[in-house]
């Protein structure tokens, strides 16, 4: 049973900061990019409306119905096989895996802090060594920063819910807005705004794929940290009173503002200095260093408070990844907040220890499998395969194993029959069938 709750601005402020992450800031410009800009986030915008904010609702409801650790919930809420459900609450391994990674990038962040004080790399070429060198040859600062991510998130994860998870998210969230509403107002008055503006809005269907189609479906999903058990997780803790229906539309306009105003700022200042908008994971890492040299001494400013925003983005999402399987290890084996934080942490931990060395050249040998090194792997399985099947197992489980009524009971209050039904209708059917598309066309089994 979870006692512990947030305040209703507390837990939106949480979810937002789990939502809003690398995802938004570095991965949501350059699938942009790579996926023809304007065309794109018409779709991605659909998606997050429709897939996103119904799942988002399905999480806020299983938690708010289960109160508990999120194994115990698909165990309890289940009106039937109890004993198999419980597995799918294992989902929540894979954001403790994905951590692992997702705090060596967060480190490669720490250092671009420190490069946008020390001074920039004066072209492309200079960024892209610095960026390779970083990954290919330096243990010792990724190891270092790792370390220091690692210690940052588990001393706010033994606060606790109240005066840890909550506490942190309401002193990030809006100094992140913060940053970003200046790295904006800066970017709308520079001339290539227009441009950023055209290209991300104004839609050029014939660069349409069907393969955008589901690259946008996964970035719906990864975007809000859906089919993880992490808003499952933070739901338990609502308070009694909160509308979840508001919730998850206010979280995923949030988000998806976030995105967008990324993507205006990045791609402003690519625009402005004749960078090319579609360089992959580069995008933010060797691109831009070089671009904000070239704005002069503003320049190191502006890096500095976009590499500052995207490491607070970073961080809380971070927070929430651990969270999950630490109130499992609280919840089920009755482990002192210490123990279960210290468990979850030094797993990540290590595996982050594997994942960076996988990509330094002498040890690259021993990590690869096949044609990947394991930082690679891990990220592929997680983001591509095991979050959509977590997504298809929230669905189904609300849509066909919760107690409809009690589910009714939370949502027709909230937003009528008619749109109850068309929820239920979505996350029956339409949602498990896209998100089966999307594992098939990602893992290459069959491509659309
Ligand atoms: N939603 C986060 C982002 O956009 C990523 C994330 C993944 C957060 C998994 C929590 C868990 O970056
Ligand atoms: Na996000």
């Amino acid at each position: 049973m979870i006692t512990s709750r947030f305040s209703k601005l507390g837990f939106i402020l949480a979810a937002v900061g789990s939502a809003v992450g690398l995802g938004n800031i570095w991965k949501f410009p350059y699938v942009t990019g790579e996926y023809g800009g304007g065309a794109f986030v018409l779709v991605y915008l659909i998606t997050a409306l429709f897939i996103g904010v119904f799942v988002l609702i399905s999480e806020l409801v299983i938690g708010k119905l289960g109160r508990s650790d999120a194994v115990t919930m698909f165990e309890t809420l289940a009106t039937k096989h109890k004993k198999l459900w419980k597995y799918a609450g294992f989902i929540i391994i894979v954001p403790l895996i994905i951590l692992a990674y997702y705090s060596v990038v967060i480190g490669w962040i720490f250092h671009y802090i420190a490069i946008s004080i020390q001074g920039l790399p004066q072209t492309v070429e200079q960024s892209k060594d610095i960026f390779i060198g970083l990954l290919t040859t330096d243990i010792q600062t990724q190891l270092l920063y790792h370390t220091v991510v690692f210690v940052l998130v588990t001393a706010i994860i033994l606060q606790g819910i109240k005066d840890g998870i909550e506490k942190i998210n309401k002193i990030l969230m809006p100094l992140l807005g913060i940053i970003l509403a200046i790295l904006l107002v800066y970017s709308i008055n520079v001339d290539s705004f227009s441009k950023a503006f055209q290209f991300m809005f104004n839609p050029d269907f014939t660069k349409l794929s069907s393969e955008a189609v589901v690259v946008a479906i996964g970035q719906a999903f990864y975007t809000l940290s859906l089919g993880m058990g992490i808003i499952i997780t933070y739901a338990a803790s609502l308070p009694k009173d909160s509308n979840v229906v508001k919730s998850s539309i206010l979280i995923s306009i949030i988000d998806t503002m976030v995105a967008i105003v990324a993507g205006l700022i990045i791609f402003t200042l690519l625009f402005d200095k004749g960078a090319e908008s579609t360089k992959g994971a580069g995008l933010v890492f060797i691109s831009l260093p070089s671009v904000f040299y070239e704005f002069g001494s503003i320049g190191s400013f502006l890096a500095l408070l976009f590499f500052i925003a995207i490491a607070f983005a970073g961080i809380t999402s971070a927070i929430s990844m651990l969270e999950p399987t630490v109130e499992y290890f609280e919840n089920r084996f009755n482990f002192s907040r210490i123990k279960a934080a210290m468990i979850c942490s030094i797993f990540f931990y290590v595996l982050g220890i594997a994942a960076l060395l996988s990509n330094i050249e002498s040890y690259s040998s021993v990590l690869m499998i096949g044609e990947k090194g394991l930082f690679d792997w891990l990220d592929f399985v997680c983001s591509t395969i095991l979050v959509p099947i977590g997504g298809i197992l929230v669905v189904v489980f609300i849509g066909h194993y919760m107690d409809k009524e009690a589910v009714e009971n939370e949502l027709i209050p909230l937003m009528g029959t008619a749109l109850t039904k068309f929820w239920f209708f979505m996350v029956r059917f339409v949602i498990p069938f896209a998100l089966i598309i999307v594992i098939l066309n990602e893992t290459g089994i069959f491509k659309f």
